[in-house]
C-alpha cells in the first residue's frame, strides 16, 4: 500500500490516529487524516468529563461529530475511555462508596449504549496499575476495592456485547512488574469468564527506549487468548525515533493477534507532548518516522 491505512489493511490490521475534533476544520489536518489513516479515536471527546458533565446528563456532541466524520470516510472508530482516574468530571471525584459505584456503572451504560455499533473496541479501564505492579490508589480503587475493574468490564459487556473490550495502560513496553501484574489480571479474567477481549499498549516512549522484550510481551498476552493493540503510540524526537517506530510496527506485524496501531495525534504541532513525537511535522510533511512505519507495515 501507499498509505498507512491501506498498507495495514493488507494484513487485516488498522492504522489509526487520535483526533481532536476542533482541528477537523483545518484542511491540512483533515486531508492528512483522511488520506493516511483508516481508524480514529477521540483524543478527549469520549472521556468521562466530556460525555457526562453533570450526573446522568450526557453530552455526546464531540464524540458524535467524530463518528460521523469517520463514517463518512469509511474509517473505523475506537472508543477511549469509559473509566479512568483522570479527566473525571468534578461531581464524580468526591463520590464515595455505593454512590461512586452507581455513577461508574451508569456512566459505562450510558456511553457504551450510545456508541453501540459505532465503535469496534472500548478502552473500558485505563491506567489502573502502578510501575511496581500494585493497583493505583485512585478514588475507584479506594472506594470500590479490587473488584472495580471486573465490575466495569461486566457493565461494558452488558451495554455493548459486540464491541471488543480492552484494558489499556502505559509503561507496559517490556516484560516488567507492571505488565506482569496486568498479565496476571487478564489471565484471571479469562479463567473466570470475565468479559475481556483485548489489551491496549499505549506505547508513549522515548527515541532510545529499550524494546528488547516488546514483541515477546505482546505475544505472551496474545497467548492468553486476547487481542493486543498499540493504542497511543508516540516516540520522542532523537536519532532513534524512526528506527523505534519501525521496531514497534514490526512487533505488531509479527504477532498474529496484534490487530492494529493507533498513533496519538496527526501532527507534531498538536501533540500533547512537546518533543515532536508523531509521523507528520507541523506542515503535514512525512517524517523519516513515517517512512519507517510504512516500510514495516
Ligand atoms: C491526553 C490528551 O492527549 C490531552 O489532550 C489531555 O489534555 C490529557 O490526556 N494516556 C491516555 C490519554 O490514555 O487519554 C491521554 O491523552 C494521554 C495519556
Amino acid at each position: 500500500g501507499t498509505t498507512l491505512g491501506t498498507s495495514a489493511a493488507e494484513s487485516g490490521r488498522y492504522f489509526g490516529a487520535a483526533v481532536s475534533t476542533q482541528y477537523l476544520s483545518e484542511a491540512g489536518y483533515a486531508n492528512t487524516l483522511a488520506a493516511e489513516f483508516n481508524s480514529v479515536v477521540a483524543e478527549n471527546a469520549m472521556k468521562w468529563d466530556a460525555t457526562e458533565p453533570n450526573p446522568g446528563q450526557f453530552n455526546f456532541s464531540g464524540g458524535d461529530q467524530l463518528v460521523s466524520w469517520a463514517q463518512a470516510r469509511g474509517m473505523k472508530v475506537r472508543g477511549h475511555t469509559l473509566v479512568w482516574h483522570a479527566q473525571q468530571p468534578g461531581w464524580a471525584q468526591g463520590l464515595t462508596g455505593q454512590n461512586l459505584r452507581n455513577a461508574m456503572l451508569n456512566h459505562i451504560a450510558g456511553v457504551a449504549n450510545h456508541y453501540e455499533g459505532k465503535v469496534f473496541a472500548w478502552d473500558v479501564v485505563n491506567e489502573a496499575f502502578e510501575w511496581d505492579g500494585s493497583r493505583r490508589q485512585s478514588n475507584l480503587q479506594q472506594q470500590l476495592g479490587n473488584g472495580w475493574i471486573e465490575e466495569a468490564f461486566r457493565a461494558a459487556d452488558a451495554a455493548d456485547p459486540n464491541a471488543r473490550l480492552c484494558y489499556n495502560d502505559y509503561g507496559t513496553d517490556s516484560i516488567n512488574a507492571k505488565s506482569t501484574a496486568i498479565y496476571n489480571m487478564v489471565r484471571d479474567f479469562k479463567s473466570r469468564g470475565v468479559p475481556i477481549d483485548c489489551v491496549g499498549f499505549q506505547t508513549h516512549i522515548a527515541h532510545n527506549e529499550n524494546l528488547s522484550s516488546y514483541q515477546a510481551n505482546l505475544q505472551r498476552f496474545a497467548d492468553l487468548g486476547v487481542d493486543v493493540e498499540i493504542t497511543e503510540l508516540d516516540v520522542g524526537q532523537g536519532t532513534g525515533q524512526a528506527a523505534t517506530y519501525g521496531t514497534v510496527t514490526n512487533a505488531c506485524m509479527a504477532v498474529a493477534r496484534c490487530t492494529g496501531i493507533t498513533v496519538w495525534g496527526v501532527t507534531d504541532k498538536y501533540s500533547w507532548r512537546d518533543d515532536n513525537p508523531l509521523l507528520f511535522d507541523g506542515n503535514y510533511q512525512k517524517k523519516q518516522a513515517y517512512h519507517s512505519v510504512l516500510a514495516a507495515l
